[in-house]
């Protein structure tokens, strides 16, 4: 063993295939001989890629998203509208988000009504007495938004609002973007008449040579004394698709660029709720908004519009060509309440039933008919189903197997085609795939687990990793939470056979001050703007770039560095004696997998370089008759492991694309500190 420069140890060790371990295969002074010989010095690592064999086929669906309502995903994130507490239920005492606007010396006074509900979902209004207002003088409500209202220079807001006038009162009320200061009406718009009834009333709001900013208002406003209630107020921006209900544009943009193949939704914690009462419940997120009671997302704490219903999920996978993997309700939800198997069961195995026929069935059909209903008569093409999340949790012994096979039952009985995952293993059922999850809390430690599957069995289910990350950087990761992302990678790319999907988790975060609820998330925005963390652009090279065979590779003088893992840690609530460190463990600082296009003949060679120095690598490839001298190298790469990207500053740590020569069946490349590259060559 020798000292590296990073100041670990260094031990010569290769790697073998696809399914071996990491094994000591040269001793270490023939290793170094071996090196030397090839004139690269005692550093170089020779990796031999065996190209004319298959060691697996990758999975077509290993690459894909996760997501939730968390650090304000949707409300405040991807679903595009920009009215907080639209229909003010976020807190039944007092409006929140929402301010009474008095102007020139116009008075009033701004409260809830729950006398005067909306309709059965939303069971107040929102009540404005105007006491005081003549000649300039103006009353209103003015609504702050996610951390504000965003203004582009010549935009179309589409806004919409639901009123009902009191006794001599009938307007005219003018909506309106205005700046926090007051001094800038950025659009407006007028409703020259309302009526003692509900109805909704609709603008089209036009910004022009506005300077871009967060800071602003929806203001809702009157010259005239009186009284009038308020419901379901929205604004939205020009979305993705022109969808009436939709997606910001920017964000959907950022994740087009991943070209995910599903999304699993709606949870996570959020499908289950702290209680049963707050589980995702599907039925009370579809229709028109205005008839969506929404509900108190207690898993993380705020509350939750619904406007992202299960209708808008599917929509999101259609706009990014993503085939749903559809998480269901499975009777336990986090404070610990749960339902026992059998007949209490049943009415939520029957929600699921119905879900899945909303989700896929024909337009005949109970459910496929409402989804027509709500504008969307073709079926959604869906294959995956998981039931519930994270029931390992669930420590009321055998409670899941019970449940589960409750739900698999009926759901092959009607549906014997869709692949059922597990989220715990079970014994009583065959389960077709198990959802497993992995936080890690250092680079080092995801590094040290890039290798377990390769000794997994191959007997039992298959595998859905449906939610990893590397935990390292707040809001998003930095470089060092990207290169354990990259190792990690290696290892799910390698063993695709066996590992079919993954998807890393959280997906997003608004990073403004409260918007976070679990640090490290790959993507992140605000009101304005949206930018991708290195660990994002780390998945992005590997789900651009690989082939639908993994190749066998062979490894020698793969450098080491020491790590001390920490005391394993409690769970969920469930704290654990206090543990003695684990031994110290030497982890690669050089991970690398390769995959071919069999069409093509593409080869991805995909190294990741952890350490702070460059890492010489001799390439030999064998089983073609040539490796074309020009290729490709995607590289990302930073000066520091703690680098990253953050909404001032969002591309610092880019993939870089550069057109590469001397490549062949034999040929050195140095991989710079802290990088992920991918390497394509064309083999013949
Ligand atoms: O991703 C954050 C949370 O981590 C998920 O909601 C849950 O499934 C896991 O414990």
């Amino acid at each position: 063993m020798t000292r590296n420069r990073d100041g670990g140890r260094r031990r010569y060790t290769g790697y073998s295939g696809s399914k071996a371990m990491f094994t000591r295969i040269i001793p270490v002074a023939f290793c170094a001989l071996l090196v030397a010989a090839q004139g690269q010095g005692a550093d170089a690592v020779v990796l031999q890629i065996k190209a004319g064999q298959v060691a697996a086929h990758v999975s077509p669906m290993l690459y894909g998203l996760m997501t939730e309502e968390i650090n304000f995903s949707y409300d405040g994130g991807l679903y595009a509208e920009l009215v907080r507490n639209r229909n003010f239920k976020e807190d039944p005492k007092e409006p929140v988000h929402w301010q009474l606007v008095q102007e020139q010396g116009g008075t009033g006074t701004m409260a809830l009504d729950p006398s005067q509900p909306f309709n059965g979902a939303i069971p107040t209004s929102l009540k404005l007495t105007v006491t005081q207002a003549a000649g300039s003088q103006r009353v209103g409500i003015a609504n702050e938004g996610f951390w504000g209202i965003p203004v582009q220079p010549n935009t179309r807001y589409r806004a919409s609002f639901y009123a009902k006038a009191g006794a001599g009162f009938s307007g005219p009320l003018r909506i309106a973007i205005v700046s926090n200061d007051g001094a800038t009406v950025h659009a407006s718009a007028q409703v020259r008449r309302v009526t003692g009834s509900w109805k909704k009333y609709e603008a089209v709001l036009t910004t022009g040579k506005a300077k871009p900013s967060a800071e602003n208002r929806l203001v809702i406003s009157t010259g005239s004394a009186g009284t009038v209630w308020f419901s379901m107020v929205s604004l939205f921006p020009p979305t993705w698709n022109n969808r009436p209900n939709g997606s910001r544009k920017d964000i959907m943009q950022i994740l087009a660029g991943m070209k995910p193949a599903f999304l699993r939704f709606p949870g996570g914690n959020y499908v289950e709720g702290r209680t049963i009462a707050t589980r995702f419940d599907w039925k009370r997120t579809i229709g028109d908004i205005s008839e969506r009671p929404g509900h108190m997302n207690d898993a993380w704490r705020y509350w939750s519009s619904d406007g992202m219903g299960l209708l808008e999920f599917l929509e999101w996978c259609e706009d990014l060509h993503m085939q749903p993997v559809l998480a269901l309700y499975a009777g336990y939800s986090l404070a610990g309440e749960r339902v026992a198997p059998g007949a209490d069961l049943e009415p939520f195995v029957k929600d699921a039933i119905d879900e899945i026929e909303y989700v896929m069935g024909g337009a005949g059909t109970t459910w496929g008919a409402r989804r027509a209903k709500d504008g969307h008569p073709a079926p959604f093409k869906l294959e995956y189903v998981e039931v519930g999340n994270e029931d390992q949790f669930d420590r009321q012994t055998g409670s899941y197997e019970g449940r589960f096979a409750q739900f698999f039952d009926a759901i092959k009985a009607k549906y014997p085609k869709l692949n059922v995952v597990t989220t715990a293993r079970v014994s009583g059922r065959n389960t077709d795939v198990l959802d497993e999850h992995y936080y890690r809390r250092s680079e080092d430690e995801m590094a040290s687990h890039a290798h377990d599957y390769d000794t997994r069995a191959r007997t039992g289910p298959k595998i859905f990793v449906g939610e990893w990350a590397t935990r390292v950087g707040a809001p998003t990761p930095n470089m060092s939470g990207a290169l354990g992302d990259a190792a990690w990678m290696t290892g799910m790319e390698r063993n695709s056979d066996l590992v079919i999907m993954s998807s890393y988790a959280p997906l997003f975060v608004n990073v403004n001050k409260g918007g976070m609820q679990w640090p490290t998330d790959l993507i992140g925005f605000d009101a304005m703007a949206s930018y991708g963390s290195p660990a994002y652009y780390a998945q992005q090279m590997f789900s651009l770039h690989h082939g639908d065979v993994v190749l066998p590779v062979t490894a020698q003088g793969v450098p080491t560095r020491e790590w001390q893992p920490p005391a394993p840690a409690g769970r969920r609530g469930a704290p654990e004696p206090p543990q003695p460190p684990p031994p110290p463990q030497q982890v690669p600082t050089l991970f690398f997998d390769a995959t071919r296009d069999s069409q093509a003949g593409t080869i991805y060679l995909k190294v990741v370089n952890r350490a702070g120095t460059p890492q010489p690598v001799r390439v030999e490839i064998s089983g073609l008759a040539a490796v074309e001298p020009k290729g490709q190298a995607i590289t990302m790469s930073a000066s520091s492991p703690d680098d990253t990207n953050s909404i001032t500053e969002p591309a610092k740590i880019v993939p870089i694309t550069t057109n590469v020569e001397g490549l062949g069946a034999s040929f050195t490349r140095t991989f710079p500190p802290y990088s992920i590259t991918v390497l394509q060559m064309k083999g013949k």
